[in-house]
C-alpha cells in the first residue's frame, strides 16, 4: 500500500480523479466554496450523513468532483477516535465495491495532527486484506491512499509516524494471521532475518542445541512435546550510541498452543494459532522503527515453539530449571506462556537494559478482566506503568494497570519446587504476573497481557495487530525524553538556576 500525503484541501482533491474520493465532514459549519462547499452546506443543513462519527453518504458524479465516487463521512467533533470511526466505515463501505484501488481523503475542517494520524492508522488497518493460504488473489485490495491536509512539520511528523505504525501492525496482523502450519518457529525466524536486512537492525536466531548450552530449562520443556524445533530470536535495533542502555521487548512465541498434555478442548482451539500475537508484536514495532529510524535502542527477545502433547511432552507434575536456576513445578501444561517467558526475561539482563517490557497472550483470565477492549499491564515501576498507560492512549490502544500484591502470589507455592506455574482459577490473569515477576527483579519490567486484544473471533477473526501502536508510541516517547535531556545539557544553564542547584546540595 501507498500513502501519500499532499498539501491541500477539498478543491484540491475534487481536482484530481480517484476510484473513490472520501470526504470526513466534522459538525462544524462548512467553509469552502464552490458547488463542492455548495453541496456540504446543504448536507449540513439536512442532517446528512447523520452526527454520528461514521455514517455514511454515497454520492455519484457529482458536481465538480473528477472522481466518480463521493463517500462523505461524517467525524463528528473530529477527534482522534471519531476520525478512526470514520475513516474504518469508509474503508469497509469502499472494500465492498470490487473495484476501488485508488482513494484520496480529504477534511471538511482541518484535522489535527493526532486526528490525521488517527485516520492514517485506521485506514492501513481496515484496509488489511488476509491472502497467504488462499488460493485465489483477493481482488478487493486497496493500492493507493492519498491523503488531502495541511502540511506544518506537525502533520507530517504525525502522517511518517502513522504510516510506520501502519507498516507494522500489518507484518503483525498478517503473521498472528497464518495458520500454525505456515508459521512454525523457523518462519518467524526468517521474518525476523529480512527484517535484519536493514542497516539498523541485526538478528541472531538460536537452535534447540544453543538453547540448552543457555539453559533455559523451562522453555526447551514446553517445547520437548513437540516435533517443531524451537527457536529463540534476538532482535537489536541501534538507533542511539551504543552505550545508551535499550529497551528489551519480549514477545511470547508459542506458535500452537494445544495446552499440551493438560489438553485444551476442541471448541475454537484453531485461535491458538494465535498465541504468537505478543512475538509478531515485537516484530511489527521492528518494522516501524526500521522505516522511523529514530535514536533509540531497542532489543526483541522472541522465545518461540509449539505446545503440544507427544510421547516426550511435559507432564503435569514434572519440575523443570529455569535459566534463572529457580526450579519450577509444572502442574498446568496448558500455563506454558509463563514457562518460556522466564527463561528470556533472565536473558534481558545482559542488556542491562532501562526497562524490559514482555508481550503475552499469556490467560483467559484477563479476557474475562477486561475483555477485547484494553490489555492487561502490570509494572513494578510507576514511571513505566505511566509512560505505557500514556502511550496507549496517545496511539488509540489502550491498557489498564492491574495490581500486583504479593498476596496474589500465594497460590504459586509449591511442595516439590521453588514455584509451581498456577495458583488458583481466581485472578488467573494476576496470578501470571506474579509467576512472571520473580524473573524480573533486575529492571524496570512491565508485562502486557494481549489475550483479549491480540485477535478478534468470530465473523471478523483475525490478529488486531495490538499493541504495535502502544509499544511503538512508547518507545518514540523515549527519544523524544532523551532528545529533551539530551537539549537540556547542551543549553547554558541560566546563573540563578545554578546558583539555586547548588545551594539545594
Ligand atoms: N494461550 C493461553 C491463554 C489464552 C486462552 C488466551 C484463551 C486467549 C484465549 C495460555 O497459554 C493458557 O492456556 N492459559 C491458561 C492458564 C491456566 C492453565 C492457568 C488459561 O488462561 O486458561
Ligand atoms: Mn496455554
Ligand atoms: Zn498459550
Amino acid at each position: 500500500m501507498n500513502f501519500d500525503l499532499h498539501s491541500g484541501g477539498i478543491t484540491d482533491c475534487a481536482a484530481q480523479t480517484f476510484d473513490a474520493m472520501v470526504l470526513f465532514q466534522s459538525s462544524k459549519v462548512p467553509q469552502p466554496g464552490g458547488s463542492l462547499g455548495a453541496l456540504l452546506k446543504e448536507l449540513h443543513l439536512a442532517g446528512e450523513p447523520g452526527k454520528k462519527a461514521g455514517k455514511l453518504l454515497q454520492l455519484y458524479r457529482p458536481a465538480d468532483v473528477a472522481s466518480r465516487r463521493l463517500l462523505v463521512a461524517s467525524t463528528g467533533d473530529a477527534g482522534p477516535r471519531e476520525m478512526r470511526q470514520a475513516a474504518q466505515a469508509a474503508v469497509h463501505a469502499i472494500k465492498a465495491m470490487a473495484t476501488v484501488k485508488k482513494i484520496a481523503f480529504c477534511f471538511s475542517e482541518d484535522p489535527s495532527p493526532a486526528a490525521l494520524r488517527a485516520a492514517v492508522a485506521a485506514v492501513g488497518e481496515a484496509s488489511y486484506v488476509y491472502t497467504a493460504t488462499k488460493s485465489k488473489a483477493d481482488g478487493r485490495h486497496l493500492t493507493h491512499v492519498k491523503f488531502y491536509a495541511p502540511v506544518g512539520p506537525e502533520h507530517h511528523a504525525a502522517f511518517s509516524r502513522a504510516v510506520a505504525q501502519n507498516a507494522g501492525v500489518e507484518l503483525a496482523m498478517e503473521w498472528g494471521n497464518r495458520p500454525a502450519n505456515h508459521a512454525t518457529p523457523a518462519h518467524l525466524a526468517q521474518v525476523a532475518k529480512t527484517l535484519a536486512k536493514n542497516a539498523k537492525v541485526s538478528c541472531e536466531v538460536l537452535g534447540p542445541k544453543q538453547i540448552a548450552k543457555l539453559k533455559m530449562g523451562s522453555f526447551l520443556a514446553v517445547a520437548q512435546g513437540s516435533r517443531t524445533e524451537p527457536r529463540f530470536l534476538v532482535l537489536k535495533y541501534t538507533g542511539a550510541a551504543k552505550t545508551q542502555a535499550p529497551v528489551v521487548l519480549v514477545g511470547k512465541g508459542i506458535t500452537f498452543d494445544t495446552g499440551g498434555i493438560s489438553i485444551k478442548p476442541a471448541p475454537e482451539m484453531d485461535e491458538m494459532k494465535f498465541d504468537m500475537c505478543g512475538a509478531a508484536s515485537v516484530l511489527g514495532v521492528f518494522q516501524s522503527l526500521a522505516k522511523l529510524q529514530p535514536k533509540v535502542n531497542v532489543v526483541g527477545l522472541i522465545p518461540s515453539c509449539e505446545n503440544m502433547p507427544d510421547g516426550n511432552a511435559l507432564k503435569p507434575g514434572d519440575v523443570v530449571t529455569s535459566m534463572s536456576g529457580q526450579t519450577i513445578e509444572v502442574l498446568n501444561t496448558d500455563a506454558e506462556g509463563r514457562l518460556i517467558l522466564c527463561d528470556a526475561l533472565t536473558y534481558a539482563e545482559r542488556f542491562k537494559p532501562s526497562a524490559v517490557v514482555d508481550i503475552a497472550t499469556l490467560t483467559g483470565a484477563c479476557v474475562i478482566a477486561l475483555g477485547g477492549v484494553r490489555s492487561g499491564m502490570f509494572s513494578t515501576s510507576d514511571v513505566l506503568a505511566h509512560a505505557l498507560h500514556q502511550a496507549g492512549e496517545a496511539a488509540l490502544d489502550p491498557c489498564w494497570r492491574m495490581p500486583l500484591d504479593d498476596d496474589y502470589a500465594d497460590g504459586l507455592k509449591s511442595n516439590f519446587a521453588d514455584v509451581a506455574n498456577v495458583g488458583g482459577r481466581a485472578g488467573g490473569a494476576i496470578t501470571a504476573a506474579k509467576f512472571l515477576q520473580r524473573f524480573a527483579s533486575k529492571f524496570d519490567w512491565a508485562h502486557l497481557d494481549i489475550a483479549g486484544t491480540a485477535w478478534k473471533s468470530g465473523a471478523a477473526k483475525g490478529s488486531t495487530g495490538r499493541p504495535v501502536p502502544l509499544l511503538l508510541e512508547y518507545v518514540l516517547s523515549l527519544e523524544d525524553a532523551a532528545q529533551h535531556s539530551a537539549n537540556a545539557m547542551t543549553k547554558p544553564i541560566p546563573r540563578k538556576a545554578v546558583a539555586k542547584t547548588k545551594s539545594k546540595t
